[in-house]
């Protein structure tokens, strides 16, 4: 008799986004000449730039050509794509890397959830709350958690709280931990860390035998200049911790899909015998049995990301996101309302206006200024009575949300 994983059972009913998607798209049915402005899911609005295009076009059309014709490409990603991100976005930091430890892929949702292939089940794992959904979904959906409790934390998990009362820093773990889980820009509350807080958890991660899983999507986004970009600006990091990018809000390609995951050659880990074994094979072997690369043609325009005329024309899309991030934060902290982040990343957290619960907020958003944002619970109790807006909107649609919210919740 067949059976499921029922690990999955564990799980909240839907994943964060469908559930906000089938509220709003309900809402919309039934009020159709309502225009419902959407700033919920971290998702871009500008076109790709013309640089990428025009490389993305070309990729296809080699593809048509005998001579340039790509069949399957290497698991890793094609070795002049790891070199330009090498060359141009880690160089600069003071970064060195092999294009043996950068390997391409799909996008970092993807490769956050399959590292944990290459971990035993009987890690402890650390995970800040409020967090970016897919760290604690995949770690129930393998079984390294009981079931969830009232509060909604899952057993055999270890959550640090991030609140407005830590500056949204987490503290290190009371119990000794064997792979955590940081994202900094950090998806939801759009703070960020210092170059000392990082260099915090790097000597914990070394005193603890830990490895730092460092989700690295929102870098592109910091205007802060002492803040790093990368975990490997912190020395000692390249013993301890993995590094994953994503083109997705750097570029745009959220619909296009391609990111990069960072596996420095001397980070190990222990077998059951103590024998220490090279993560960077590990995940090699992983990637060339499940995963066939990123198409060409993407690969392509990914590399035009960081020619100088690409990354001209994307340094002007964050730009126009950042100063929508800035019209949301100033807009509505005159307003008298609480806003953290979006300085340097393109989500504003605040705090629910009355100490509203954050779904009853969403709603009453949704329902009354006809705004979609991301209720704060939803990412970890610890989001309870705050709400997430993304600056990846328009800019019209965003001046209208900001007046609109304001307008009903400003002081
Ligand atoms: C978000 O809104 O948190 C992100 O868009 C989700 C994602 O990148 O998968």
């Amino acid at each position: 008799m067949v059976k499921v994983n029922e690990h999955y059972l564990k799980l909240k009913a839907g994943y964060l986004f469908p559930e906000i998607g089938r509220r709003v798209k309900a809402y919309s049915e039934s009020h159709p000449d309502i225009k419902v402005i959407r700033l919920g899911i971290g998702d871009v609005t500008r076109p790709l730039v013309p640089a990428v295009i025009e490389a993305f076009h070309q990729g296809v059309d080699d593809m048509a050509n005998g001579e340039t014709f790509h069949g399957y490409g290497p698991e890793q990603g094609y070795e002049w794509l790891a070199k330009v991100v090498i060359d141009k976005a880690y160089k600069p930091l003071g970064v060195e890397l092999k294009a043996s430890e950068v390997f391409i892929s799909d996008g970092s949702k993807c490769d956050t959830s399959n590292i944990l292939d290459i971990f035993g089940l009987d890690n402890r794992v650390a995970i800040c709350d409020p967090v970016y959904p897919v760290y604690n979904d995949t770690n129930v959906m393998l079984g390294r958690t009981g079931e969830v409790d009232a509060r909604g934390y899952y057993s055999g998990l270890v959550y640090l709280p991030c609140v407005a009362e830590n500056n949204f820093t987490p503290a290190f773990p009371e119990e000794p931990v064997d792979l955590i889980y940081l994202c900094y820009p950090n998806n939801p509350t759009g703070t960020v860390a210092s170059r000392e807080q990082l260099q915090g958890w790097v000597d914990y991660a070394l005193a603890n035998d830990a490895v730092i899983l460092f989700d690295a999507a929102y870098e592109a986004f910091i205007t802060e200049p002492d803040i790093p970009h990368s975990i490997y600006e912190i020395p000692g990091a390249r013993k301890c911790a993995i590094e994953f990018r994503s083109f997705s809000k750097t570029a745009g390609f959220t619909g296009v899909r391609c990111g990069l995951t960072v596996i420095p050659e001397e980070l190990t880990a222990k077998t059951a015998s103590g024998e220490r074994i090279k993560l960077n094979a590990l995940w090699n072997r992983r990637q060339t049995t499940k995963f066939n690369g990123v198409s060409f043609p993407v690969q392509k325009a990914a590399a035009a990301v960081y020619s100088d005329e690409g990354w001209a024309q994307v340094q002007g899309v964050i730009d126009y996101y950042m100063e929508n991030a800035r019209i949301i934060r100033e807009g509505l902290g005159q307003a008298g309302i609480t806003c953290f982040g979006g300085v340097s990343a393109p989500y504003i957290w605040l705090k629910t206006p009355q100490g509203m619960a954050s779904w009853d907020f969403f709603d009453k958003l949704l329902n009354e200024c006809h705004v979609v944002g991301t209720p704060g619970s939803g990412f970890g109790p610890s989001g309870e009575g705050y709400f997430r807006l993304s600056a990846f909107g328009g800019r019209e649609n965003v001046q209208e949300a900001v007046k609109r919210i304001c307008g009903k919740w400003g002081k």
